[in-house]
């Protein structure tokens, strides 16, 4: 007997405001026809003056939940993946516990940048699996328009704000792939490229968070590669086929480093989620954004094999093979 950490629900939030790539071309020295075209983001949404990643966390949190059929005495543990909190502490998942009144139990923020849902997925999973838990929250969620430099035509296109939930519920298996749940999790980083993609400030530097700096040709050269390699990793590792795989989730950064993944698994676009047009790169929140809208639009059914793959600053990247 395994003990297995399945996705009961999924959440989300996104902000009402659209930016548009017209919006873009009014405030820097671009154009929709180039954005469209070396990215796929169309729009992207950005919060409204005031609401916090804390705010949406809690608002996709709270709809999973409620499609769980939970209540907050039923949650053991909230771990929040955001690069971009309310406050250096509390943590944005100790606001979550507050508004939802969860349990007395592990909650806290883990700082992946984009891959950081992954992050947060694996660290639940090895929770439940140990058996120091039954039921978790994993949230992405940022506010990523709160660290942009406006003028850098570079970055300010990419980016937008949201969050996203999933409920992790422990459930025994039998210990093969055909178990729902979780089935593997790869983590990596190499600090080594840390200042290809960095924010400008921090706390203990400049006391301010500063804002993303981003050498974006290295970034995807990179990612291209460890999207390839982390793939590869999560087949053999579970000793299955490409063709196995139902739906590929992947971080919405780019949709040609989306393509390129789809292209290397032998998968179809049409079995490939996508929502960075609508979305742009939401950082931790875009893989649980992407997989609530899939599964909300009856896409991802219940049983089906889904891949789900990061990369961000660090660089940290890292996969999830898991069955839905
Ligand atoms: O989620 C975290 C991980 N992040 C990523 O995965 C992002 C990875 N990187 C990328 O997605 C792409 O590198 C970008 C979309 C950021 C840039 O695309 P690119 O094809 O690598 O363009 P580039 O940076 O090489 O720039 C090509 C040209 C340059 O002009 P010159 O030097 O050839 O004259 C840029 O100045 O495009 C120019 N450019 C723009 N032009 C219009 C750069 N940004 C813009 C812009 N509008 N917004």
């Amino acid at each position: 007997m395994t003990i297995r950490s399945v996705i009961a629900a999924c959440g989300a939030y996104l902000p009402s405001r659209r930016l548009t790539n017209a919006d873009l071309e009014k405030m820097v020295e671009t154009s929709d026809e180039w954005i469209v075209q070396r990215t796929g983001i169309r729009e992207r949404r950005i919060a409204a003056d005031g609401e916090s990643t804390g705010d949406m966390a809690i608002a996709a949190a709270r709809q999973a939940m409620e499609r769980a059929g939970l209540k907050g005495a039923d949650i053991d543990g909230i771990i929040v993946a955001t690069t971009t909190p309310d406050q250096s502490f509390p943590s944005v998942a100790i606001k979550v516990q507050q508004a939802l009144a969860t349990k007395i139990g592990p909650v806290f923020d883990v700082q992946a940048a984009c891959s950081g849902f992954i992050y947060a997925l694996a660290v639940a999973d090895n929770f439940i699996r140990a058996g120091q838990g039954k039921c978790f929250l994993v949230i992405g969620a940022e506010k990523m328009s709160s660290i942009l430099d406006w003028d850098d035509r570079g970055t300010a296109i990419l980016f937008g704000d949201g969050a996203g939930a999933v409920i992790l519920q422990a459930e025994e298996g039998k210990g093969t792939v055909a178990d729902s749940g979780v089935l593997s999790t790869h983590l990596c980083a190499n600090g080594n490229l840390k200042d290809i993609l960095y924010t400008s400030g921090g706390t203990s530097t400049t006391q301010d968070s500063g804002v993303i700096i981003m050498d974006g040709k290295e970034v995807f050269r990179y990612a291209v590669q460890y999207m390839a390699d982390i793939v590869s990793d999560v087949l053999a590792f579970n000793k299955i086929d490409a063709g196995q795989i139902d739906w590929l989730v992947p971080h919405q950064a780019n949709i040609r480093i989306i393509e390129g993944a789809a292209r290397k698994l032998n998968l179809g676009m049409d079995r490939v989620v996508v929502t960075v047009e609508r979305h742009g790169n939401t950082s931790a929140a875009s893989i649980p954004l992407a997989l609530e809208e899939a599964v909300s639009a009856g896409k991802i059914k219940k049983g089906d094999l889904l891949l789900m793959e990061a990369l961000g600053a660090g660089l940290t990247w890292g996969a999830a093979l898991v069955r839905f």
